[in-house]
């Protein structure tokens, strides 16, 4: 019987398990520790959906590195929207640094494109991302991502930081909508 979980109005069935998550989260951070060896990268963690993958991938960086949080929203329930909002800013001067953004999904990528126009500015020296989940069949960008934990299809998610409508994120699992 395969688990399933109600969020809100919707029926999720568990579809990523946490032990697959913690592998695709090794694969990351050797990549990461190989890539970053000689350097003192900032990591970028978004908020809030990406919070539980930065901590368990920061536990796996062995390099040295700073932190820092922005928060950016696209979303309303389970469709992206055009708008792209800052609700929380950078505070960190990211002159000459090498910027590492850490994001729980890159779906369509419009937050991608956000984050690479804000960032332009800043004098960073340059900017990688890494993703646990990434949808390829509905990303519109040219721009490379960089680090993927898990690729998965253009299907809705909840759990391990994916919410719907703010909730679901308290899951070790993740799991995908029942149409
Ligand atoms: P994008 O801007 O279309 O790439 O969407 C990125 C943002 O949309 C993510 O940071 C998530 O907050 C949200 N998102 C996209 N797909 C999903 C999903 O399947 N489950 C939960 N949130 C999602
Ligand atoms: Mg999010």
């Amino acid at each position: 019987m395969p688990e399933t979980i109600q969020v809100l109005d919707k029926t999720f069935v568990k579809y990523i398990t946490d032990k697959q998550i913690e592998e695709a989260i090794q694969r990351v951070a050797d990549q990461i520790n190989e890539d970053y060896k000689n350097d003192t990268p900032i990591v970028l963690i978004t908020l809030n959906g990406a919070v539980f993958f930065a901590v368990d991938l920061l536990k796996r960086i062995k390099v040295p590195c700073r932190v820092t949080c922005v928060k950016v929203a696209s979303y309303s329930g389970t469709q992206s929207t055009n708008k792209v909002q800052n609700l929380i800013g950078l505070t960190e001067d990211l002159t000459g640094q090498r910027v590492l953004v850490i994001e729980d999904i890159v779906d369509t990528g419009r937050t991608y494109s956000h984050l690479v126009e804000m960032l332009k500015p800043t004098g960073l020296r340059d900017m990688r991302i890494a993703t646990l989940t990434y949808k390829p069949d509905a990303y519109k960008l040219d721009l490379p991502i960089h680090y993927v934990g898990i690729s998965i299809p253009n299907k809705f998610i909840v759990g391990y930081g994916l919410d719907y409508n703010g909730y679901g994120r308290n899951y070790n699992n993740i799991y995908q909508v029942v149409e």
